[in-house]
């Protein structure tokens, strides 16, 4: 019997159409359709049940942890051997296409249908998990499901977390009806494999199919708060102002000469967030809230870009300001399994598919997996530029069954390993 398997590319390209229609929005800015599924809304609830009542028609046992994390499981022959674990999440930025996180997720369970139409019994349990909240953008934390799971942050700091309206994830876990039953801490899985689109334009570049993940690079949030003095925009000599929004802008602007300077090695930084108060056209900002966005592929550089931009920070200060910053998230490099690399491009090879090897740039929740279990990722390419987090985001439906291809012959492939 052959162990290449193939999906089916219509259903799959079906689920993701029907998932994106929740939390669907009309975006002003790309006159596209795009989604707004922040974790815990009600919008994410929705999908959640979607998804859900899919694991169900295919047959699989869901169990729901008190993480929110959704786990659905197809059994193996052999009951006490551990399952191979495949997903992502379906949480997305406010700004969100239809792709991201989702077809780890739905491409998984579209595996496993694959599978009970074939009839094939695999050895290993194959599960498929949907994570709460990896994108950070709701409650601050990004991967927070899947490092609750893999036991690197605690329960307690995931339910404290509360976002800008001050709402906790344990009350909207409540809510919404997640807070499941199951003990949080996974179960250390036999392999774990992610299939995501690339959300950059290596691939296509590359006039490759697959790509194989070597790794991610590291994260750091952090978000700072200036404090200055609000006054009179017309009245106010400059040399008796305290200007937090003066402040805000040269933090973005040192960022960006830091990543210029090209000393921090490859540093990708960002200030994505950023609101002044009291928000009026003829006041100086008494007070700015800014949130840093650093990533970097080696830890040693990105300390020191941590501690350069906190020297620099403290230069601020001596203009009659005071600034606070907090921790909202930190992920060193994480190396990705160099066995499961490999079955994953020997399955790509077997499909006929070009693929070339890279680093993510972008978070993932196979990174909190890693620390469990032998763990890879699958990357599918984007068209324009792989542009993400965004209304264009797209992959074509070919793109995303060859990803998914990949992925059922390689978990096919660990789901009967010894
Ligand atoms: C995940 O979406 C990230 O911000 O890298
Ligand atoms: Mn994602
Ligand atoms: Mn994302």
């Amino acid at each position: 019997m052959t162990d290449i398997i193939t999906v089916n590319r219509d259903r799959l390209w079906r689920s993701l159409m029907d998932l994106a229609e929740i939390g669907a929005y009309d975006d002003e800015r790309t006159g596209l359709r795009g989604v707004n599924r922040l974790a815990l809304t009600d919008a994410d609830a929705a999908g959640r049940r979607l998804v859900i009542s899919w694991m169900e028609q295919a047959g699989l046992t869901v169990r729901i942890d008190k993480m929110g994390n959704i786990y659905g499981r197809r059994d193996g022959a052999d009951p006490e051997a551990r399952p191979v674990l495949t997903g992502s999440h379906i949480d997305s930025v406010a700004t969100a296409g239809a792709f991201d996180g989702c077809l780890g997720v739905l491409g998984g369970i579209e595996v496993l249908r694959t599978l009970n139409e074939r009839g094939i019994t695999t050895r290993r349990p194959i599960e498929v998990a949907v994570f709460t909240e990896e994108e950070g953008v709701r409650f601050g934390t990004d991967m927070l499901g899947s490092a609750v799971a893999a036991n690197r942050l605690t329960l307690d700091y995931a339910h404290a977390l509360t976002d800008r309206d001050g709402a906790t994830l344990g009350a909207e876990l409540a809510r919404t009806g997640f807070v499941g039953l199951a003990g949080e801490r996974l179960d250390p899985p036999h392999a774990y494999v992610e299939c995501h689109i690339e959300q950059g334009p290596v691939l296509a570049q590359a006039g490759v199919e697959i790509g194989v993940v070597t790794g991610v690079q590291g994260i750091s949030w952090q978000e700072i708060i200036i404090h200055g003095r609000a006054a009179h925009a017309g009245t106010t000599p400059t040399e008796l102002r305290a200007d937090a929004g003066l402040a805000a802008a040269q933090i973005i602007v040192h960022l960006r000469a830091m990543v210029d300077s090209g000393s921090y090695d490859d540093l990708r930084a960002t200030v994505g967030y950023l609101a002044v108060h009291p928000d009026l056209t003829n006041i100086v900002p008494a007070r700015a809230e800014l949130t840093v966005d650093l990533r970097n592929p080696d830890d040693t550089h990105m300390a020191r870009a941590e501690q350069d931009l906190a020297a620099f920070l403290r230069t601020l200060e001596e203009n009659g300001l005071s600034i606070s910053t907090r921790r909202m998230a930190k992920t060193a490099y994480v190396p990705f399994d160099d066995t499961v690399q490999k079955v994953i491009a020997r399955a790509a090879d077997d499909h006929g598919l070009a693929h070339i090897s890279l680093l993510s740039g972008a978070g993932h929740d196979a990174q909190e997996i890693a620390v469990l279990c032998p763990t890879a990722m699958i990357f599918v390419r984007g068209e324009y530029d792989g542009i993400s987090h965004n209304p264009r985001e797209y992959s074509t439906p070919e793109a995303c069954a060859h990803g998914i291809d990949v992925l059922a012959t390689t978990l096919l492939r660990l789901a009967d390993q010894n």
